[in-house]
């Protein structure tokens, strides 16, 4: 078997995202229905052990950063424990965390001593009243806290904003003003239907081009910066200040070209894309009786067999209509 992993569309593939459950302590509308989602029974989810192997053998066919998700991956218990455990793994160059920050200040310390060299903090307001009305809890206080946090702990710190018509789209100045006084990436994201119910409707379409044109009428001189090698988003600074500013076409999928990512939902299912189905269920393979050199067949042959960007992969998807809670995907 290669130690690198190229797909069938000549892009090396380099990049996990694990979500390590599907529950979560927010209820963000443009993830989840108020009522929350059907969660998975626990025997369904990949268990520590499992999520471990597999981690060690993606490593071994190459693959070099595993970001955590979930759900909020903070509210599965032993999830410190499993990420002290893959820091040890050879040839695993970064383990990064996406987090809502309601439970995640306390364990700041902790991360920074495991090696968590970056968290992105999901966060899409600064007022209390509007981010209970998005999150349907009143959790901004801990949330900020873990702002502060991994400023104080000097942990590099993405802020993903997902940018909402009528929600939050008159605030986004000043979610990009946090980027003059703190060294942040603040990143806008384009809303996707990934909310366990239907595709929302708005008055206005806020994809990448609205984004740029807004923050361009706020800040004429604002620059292109060089984006990193498969970066997800677009990134941009104003001259003088101490953070960039990101846009993220998640909706539009303009990055699929370069996307190096692979995906293990809480239940094991093997995505080669966020919009695509499952390739394979890794932790049928995980609970066969089967060697280390069977299972990493298997997700070589998916990674023959990508899409060759989201488009094609929801064209190919058997989904209908009403689509998935990001919460069940990984994001
Ligand atoms: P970095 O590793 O820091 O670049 O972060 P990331 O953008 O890969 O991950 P993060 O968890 O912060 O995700 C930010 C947003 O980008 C979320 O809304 C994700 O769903 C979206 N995103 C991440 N990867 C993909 C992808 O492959 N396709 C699409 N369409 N969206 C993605
Ligand atoms: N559209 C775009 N981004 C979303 N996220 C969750 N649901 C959606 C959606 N429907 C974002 C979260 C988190 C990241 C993993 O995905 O804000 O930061
Ligand atoms: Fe929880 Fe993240 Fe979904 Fe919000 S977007 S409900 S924080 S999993």
């Amino acid at each position: 078997m290669p130690h690198s992993l190229i797909d069938n569309h000549g892009r090396p593939v380099s990049y996990v995202r694990l979500a390590v459950t599907d529950r979560c302590n927010l209820r963000c509308f443009y993830c989840m229905p108020e009522e929350g989602i059907q969660y998975v029974p626990k025997p369904h989810l990949l268990t520590f052990e499992e999520m471990e192997r597999a981690v060690r053998l993606l490593v071994e066919m190459g693959v070099d950063k595993v970001r955590i998700t979930g759900g909020e991956p903070f509210v599965r218990r032993g999830i410190m424990g499993f990420l002290e455990n893959i820091s040890q793994l050879n040839g695993l160059r970064q383990i990064n965390v996406t987090t809502n920050g309601v439970l995640t200040a306390p364990l700041l310390p902790d991360l920074q001593r495991i090696g968590i060299q970056s968290v992105n903090l999901s966060l899409d307001t600064l007022n209390r009243q509007r981010f209970f009305d998005i999150t349907r809890r009143d959790e901004f206080a801990n949330v900020w806290e873990t702002f502060e946090g991994l400023q104080y702990y000097k942990i590099k710190t993405k802020i993903n904003t997902v940018v909402m018509s009528g929600k939050n789209t008159d605030e986004l100045i000043e979610m990009a003003e946090l980027t003059r006084q703190y060294n942040v990436d603040v990143r806008f994201i384009e809303e996707m239907p990934f909310n366990g119910e239907a595709q929302h409707e708005y008055a206005e379409l806020w994809n990448y081009k609205k984004i740029l044109d807004k923050l361009q009428s706020q800040y004429p001189t604002i620059y292109k910066l060089p984006d990193p090698p498969a970066s997800t988003s677009y990134n941009y600074q104003v001259p003088g200040y101490k953070g960039t500013i990101g846009i993220i076409a998640a909706f539009s999928r303009t990055f699929c070209g370069t996307c190096n990512r692979l995906r293990v939902t809480p239940q094991g299912g093997f995505r080669t894309c966020l919009y695509a189905d499952n390739a394979f269920s890794l932790r049928d393979a995980l609970r066969q009786n089967i060697s280390d050199e069977e299972v990493k067949k298997y997700i070589y042959e998916a990674v023959q067999n990508r899409a060759k960007d989201g488009f094609e992969a929801e064209q190919r998807a058997s989904r209908g209509a009403v689509s998935e809670s990001m919460a069940a995907i990984g994001g």
